[in-house]
């Protein structure tokens, strides 16, 4: 049984749709672009193994704790944590949830849409053939001319920009649920393609070994070095949040419009080993590629703009799978960027009365206006800085993004989690989980004690008090 509010935004069709959506939130540039990228400069195995457990301790728990509080409260993050506050008569303090949220938001966003942007690039640049039988010399030096050239950039990001403020602002269900319905398996089919491309290629099984084995003498030497928990642990845990679209309201906004008879339970595993799976498929549709041509695995964000381009003007057919993969790539950031803004828009509304059309034209231009710190990061304004024991050379680009990440995403999760398992009655709790009595007494275990004792201790370390 869930609580008694209604939303005013609208509800989901059916709990199917939702998980169509929140999937849609999930899979994103996130799997396809930022996990493969982590994993090179992290180690591979090491980082992999990480991020399983960091997906399974912290992230699983939290998810359902945000959907759940999403249903309970049915309003933008900031308003449901104000009503859930009031409900077990605490203080206002609460909804800093809602507002550290949809800060990170805007960060988020704010470099998202000039990613997707390269995606829409090479939509056109694949399509038009330029590749086909190039090596990876060329392909690296045609992805750098994109990126250093900030009007192109520019350029891409607004047209990117204006897609998501359009379909943010027909609402929640029009057109949104019919595109994922379609585009996400068609996604994973594509991301298959590549994985049966990537098993024809000679180093196969060094790419499945570099992903899945974790190196025992790099372990050792991260430990040594103090490297193993602030870094790798830090990255893997912020890659969860990221990943997942946990700890800043989109889980948790979209979760409003959840139909009161669905099972949360049943649809975060389902959501969780979606996202998974395509971070892992694009894993071995990618490390392969790297080795095989002799690119380096840590080269930073650029890793699959080149591995799969490489792959795609070898291939037969390329051009095709090409154009297909980054168009799908495509989607897949714009359902997810929607969810990001969402939180925002759906405050606008509630709070200033306003259409949805001006509220996400509003968001949509602040995020665009910050995203220029992300169009110039890697020409004119690049410069590097050390955190957490690697440095980060990608300018304000690097800046918004482990804030956002690495420190903001978690600590939302963490106050979630505290809310939801510490705040919250059990008897809320546990009417709107509607969990069997062992199932609900593990999810509170891991949502009292292991998620938010994870997120604090590797926070600790990142800063070297533990
Ligand atoms: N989960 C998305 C991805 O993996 O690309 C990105 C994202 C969406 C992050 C929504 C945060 C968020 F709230």
């Amino acid at each position: 049984m869930a609580g008694n509010r209604t939303s005013i935004h609208g509800q989901w069709s059916s709990r199917w749709a939702f998980i169509l959506a929140a999937t849609g939130s999930a899979v994103g540039l996130g799997n396809i672009w930022r996990f493969p990228y982590l994993v090179g400069e992290n180690g591979g195995g090491i980082f992999v193994m990480v991020y399983l457990v960091c997906v399974l301790l912290v992230g699983v728990p939290i998810l359902m704790a945000e959907i759940m509080l999403g249903r309970r409260g049915r309003q933008s993050p900031i308003n449901t944590m104000k009503a859930l506050a009031a409900d077990e008569n605490r203080g206002q303090g609460w909804q800093i949830i809602g507002w550290t949220g949809m800060l990170t938001g805007f960060l988020i966003l704010s470099f998202y849409s000039v990613i997707a942007g390269w995606t829409l690039a090479y939509v056109v640049r694949t399509a038009s053939g330029v590749f086909v039988g190039t090596g990876a010399a060329q392909v690296a030096t045609t992805f750098n001319e994109l990126v250093s050239d900030p009007e192109r950039l520019l350029a891409w990001h607004t047209i990117f920009m204006m897609m998501v403020i359009i379909v943010v602002s027909r609402g929640v269900k029009g057109g949104l649920e019919q595109a994922v319905r379609y585009l996400m398996p068609a996604l994973f089919v594509l991301l298959l393609v590549m994985v049966g491309y990537a098993m024809s290629t000679e180093k196969f099984v060094e790419g499945m070994r570099y992903l899945f084995v974790p190196d025992v003498d790099l372990i050792r030497q991260k430990i040594e070095n103090g490297q193993f928990f602030g870094d790798v642990f830090l990255n893997a845990l912020g890659q969860a949040f990221f990943s997942l679209s946990l700890g800043m309201g989109a889980i948790m906004v979209y979760g409003a419009y959840l139909p009161g008879s669905s099972s949360i339970p049943g649809t975060s595993i389902v959501i969780a080993m979606a996202d998974t799976g395509v971070a892992l498929l694009a894993g071995i549709a990618i490390f392969p590629v790297v080795f095989t041509y002799g690119m380096e695995p840590s080269s930073g964000p650029g890793l699959i703009f080149v591995t799969l381009t490489v792959a795609f003007a070898q291939m037969p057919g390329g051009a095709f799978f090409g154009t297909l993969f980054f168009c799908l790539l495509l989607f897949a950031a714009w359902t997810s960027a929607i969810s990001i803004l969402e939180p925002a828009v759906a405050w606008l509304v509630e709070y200033k009365n306003m259409t949805r059309v001006k509220a996400g034209a509003l968001a949509g231009f602040a995020a665009w206006l910050l995203g220029i710190g992300t169009v110039l990061s890697f020409s004119h304004w690049s410069f590097s800085f050390p955190f957490a024991g690697q440095v980060k050379t990608d300018g304000l680009f690097d800046v918004f993004d482990t804030l956002a990440s690495n420190i903001l995403l978690p600590l939302g999760g963490l106050l979630i989690a505290i809310f939801a398992a510490w705040v919250m009655s059990t008897k809320s709790s546990a009417e709107e989980l509607g969990l069997s009595k062992t199932a609900y007494r593990a999810w509170q275990i891991a949502a009292r004690f292991i998620a938010p004792a994870g997120v604090i201790l590797i926070f600790l370390n990142a800063i070297g008090i533990v």
